[in-house]
Order: structure tokens, then sequence, then C-alpha cells
């Protein structure tokens, strides 16, 4: 089996690749490297043993992504490539759009054209909004997005939807992501956030280092158990499992599938950061600021229905999410 992996250099895509070459499956990567670095590909080498086919390449480039397509047979695409910081999608809307839409439309089109129509497509939990009670399940309308970035995840998940009730060839996989978190066990790789973590995890792991000083926790005042933000924090290796997962499914079935991948289990701000400091002996300085805008109270999946029709079923536990986050922060204090 073929696959040709977008993204596949960053975060959630370094550990999928992984798990895809355990499973023997033939990879090829493109990406940018706007948001990743080519050491990762290395690493990606020195735990599997097995080599990838990489090209630097903007999935806007039409002409290229023609091209890989004619170099090699692909059988399914996952989709990682896309911006993903939140704020800075406030800021630059247009980046944003720019991005994620064309580029994942000229995606498509050369798909189409070749004649191939399997795709994985990473989207988020963002999509279900504040209308709903948490835990999410697939069944719920989706909401309104509170910036940019999650409009791109709304309107992708709805051209992707179109374009197989056009054409019933097609076999479309949503997976709805709830918060990743942790690292590969070697501690080889792992989230590398360029500047200023936007995310809470990232953020705890460099106070722990001491390149932050203290953490801001976003308001203590929601309806929650002790007033902070309740997620479903799912470790990074269950998530890319679950895409190896999705894969078969996704050749078995035509049409739209969705999925959410998270643990269904949530917990609070006060809760990571008590678990983060038992499970590595470190203490995490923190303050109580404002609320951010644009965040809910609480977000958690219903994951029955991945675990069903997947047969999948996150297994680490927040202290494993912990203890490799640090593990793989402490062994690379500057990233990659
Ligand atoms: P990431 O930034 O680490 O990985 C994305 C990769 O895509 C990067 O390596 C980047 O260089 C590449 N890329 C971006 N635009 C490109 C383009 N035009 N052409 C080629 N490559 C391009 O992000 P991640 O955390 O691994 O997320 C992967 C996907 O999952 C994204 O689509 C993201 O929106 C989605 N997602 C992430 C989270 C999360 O918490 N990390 C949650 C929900 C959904
Ligand atoms: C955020 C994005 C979401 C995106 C996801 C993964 C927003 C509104 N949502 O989700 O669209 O899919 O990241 O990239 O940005 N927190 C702190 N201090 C911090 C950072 C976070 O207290 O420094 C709190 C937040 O208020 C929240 C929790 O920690 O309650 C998790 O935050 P974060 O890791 O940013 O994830 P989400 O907000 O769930």
């Amino acid at each position: 089996m073929s696959i040709l992996v977008t993204g596949g250099t960053g975060y959630i895509g370094s550990h999928t690749v992984i798990e895809l070459l355990n499973n023997d499956q033939e990879v090829i990567v493109v990406d940018n490297f706007s948001n990743s670095k080519p050491e990762v590909l290395n690493r990606i080498h020195t735990i599997t043993g097995k080599n990838v086919t990489f090209y630097q390449t903007n999935i806007e480039d039409k002409q290229a992504m023609a091209q890989i397509f004619k170099n090699h047979p692909v059988d399914l695409v996952i989709h990682f490539a896309g911006y993903k910081a939140v704020g800075e999608s406030v800021e630059k809307p247009l980046k944003y759009y720019h991005n994620n839409l064309s580029g994942t439309i000229t995606l498509l089109e050369v798909m189409q054209e070749n004649q191939v129509k399997n795709i994985i497509f990473s989207s988020s939990a963002t999509v279900y909004g504040e209308a709903h009670k948490a835990p999410f399940d697939e069944s719920m309308p989706t909401g309104e997005a509170s910036n940019p970035y999650g409009y791109t995840k709304l309107v992708l998940e709805k051209i992707l939807q179109d374009l197989s009730y056009s054409d019933s060839e097609w076999s479309v996989t949503l997976l709805r992501y709830f918060n990743p978190i942790g690292a590969h066990h070697s501690g080889l790789i792992g989230e590398d956030p360029q500047g200023i973590p936007n995310n809470l995890m990232p953020y705890i792991t460099q106070v722990a280092i001491g390149k932050r000083r203290e953490l801001q926790v976003f308001g203590n005042d929601y309806p929650t158990h002790d007033g902070t933000g309740v997620r479903d924090y799912i470790h990074v290796v269950d998530l890319a499992q679950g895409h190896q997962k999705a894969i078969s499914h996704n050749l078995k079935n035509k049409g739209v599938a969705i999925f959410n991948l998270g643990t269904g289990q949530g917990y609070s701000v006060l809760d990571l950061i008590r678990a983060f400091e038992k499970a590595n002996q470190v203490q995490i300085p923190y303050q109580i600021v404002d609320r951010r805008p644009g965040d809910i109270a609480i977000a958690y999946a219903n994951p029955e229905r991945a675990n069903q029709e997947l047969n999948w079923r996150a297994q680490k536990n927040l202290y494993a999410m912990c203890l490799d986050s640090w593990n793989w922060q402490k062994k690379n204090p500057e990233g990659f």
C-alpha cells in the first residue's frame, strides 16, 4: 500500500508516519517545512530503520504535486498540511484561508485528475463550536467557529462532503482530533512550536525547563470542578494509531465517515499541571489570568464510534502523556 502524507514532518504527521512505516506501508511525504524541520526525517529513520520518499513541496504547487502523483502510485492520501495557530489566524486571516483552503483544493484536484479518491483529513474538535454540551458526538451538527483557523476546518469538511456527494467514488474520512499532547517514547520526535507556544502542554514543558517563567492559566471561573477549562487530552501516539486504523475503514467504505479521536475523559488545566508535576517531580509556577477569548469551558469526546467502527481506543493515560512530553522537552531543549 502506498500512502501519500502531506504535512508528514509536522507534529502529528511525523508520529503517524512512524506508525505507517511500522505497519510496512510505503510512505511518500510532502511538506514545505513551513512549520517543521528537515531533521525530523533523520529521526524517523533512526526510530524505524526505514526511509520515506520525501518531497519539499508546497501542496499549492499544482505542477509539482502532479509530478509526485506521476512518480508514484498512490492508494490513499493522509492530509495534515495546514497552518494551525489560532491567534495568528485572527491576525492574518488571508494567510490561513489561502494556505489551508487553496492548498487542500489543489491537492484534491490533483488527486481527482489521477483517479486517487481516498483521503483522510485532519479535522478538529473545534468544529463543534460552543452550541453543544460535552461529550461531543459526530451526529451533532457542527457549530460556529470562533476564529479563522476553525473556519478553515469547517469549510474543508464541507468541501470534502460536497466532493463526495458529487462523485460516489470518493472515500472521505474526517478525523476530529481533540487535544494531542505527548511525544514518541524515544524522545526523538515531539511537538516543536516556533516562538511562544499557544497550547497548554508545550507551554508547561517550557516553564519546566526554565525557558518561560510561569504559566498563565486562562480563567478560573468556568463552570468546571475547579473553575479552569476542561479538555480531552490524547497521546499523540494513540492519535497516530487512529490513522492507521482509519486506513482500512477508508478503503472499504465509500462516502463520508466522521470520527472523533479523543479519550472521552476531560481534565482541567489544574489537573494537567498537577499530573505533570507528580509524574515528573518538577514544579510548574502559574498565575491565574483572564479567560482567553474564544475558549469554551468543557470539550471532550464521545469516542464510541471510533471504538466500534475503527476498532481503535486510546490506550495511554495522562501520566504517560506527561512523562513523554517532558522526556521530549528535556532531550531537545531547543527543539529539533
Ligand atoms: P504541524 O504544524 O506540526 O504540522 C503541519 C505540517 O504541514 C508542518 O510540517 C508544515 O510545514 C506543513 N505545511 C503547512 N502548510 C503546507 C503547505 N502548504 N504545503 C506543504 N506543507 C505544509 O501541525 P500538527 O499539530 O501536526 O497538525 C496537523 C494537522 O492536524 C493540521 O491540519 C492541524 O490543523 C490539525 N489539527 C491539529 C491539532 C493539534 O492540536 N495539533 C488539533 C486538531 C487538528
Ligand atoms: C486550541 C484551539 C483549537 C485547536 C487546538 C489545537 C483556541 C480557542 N482553540 O484548543 O482550535 O484545534 O488548540 O491546536 O485556541 N490554557 C491555559 N494557558 C495557556 C494555554 C492554554 O490556561 O498558556 C488553557 C486553555 O484556556 C484551555 C486549555 O488550557 O482551557 C487547553 O488549551 P489549548 O492547548 O490551547 O487547546 P484548546 O484551547 O482546546
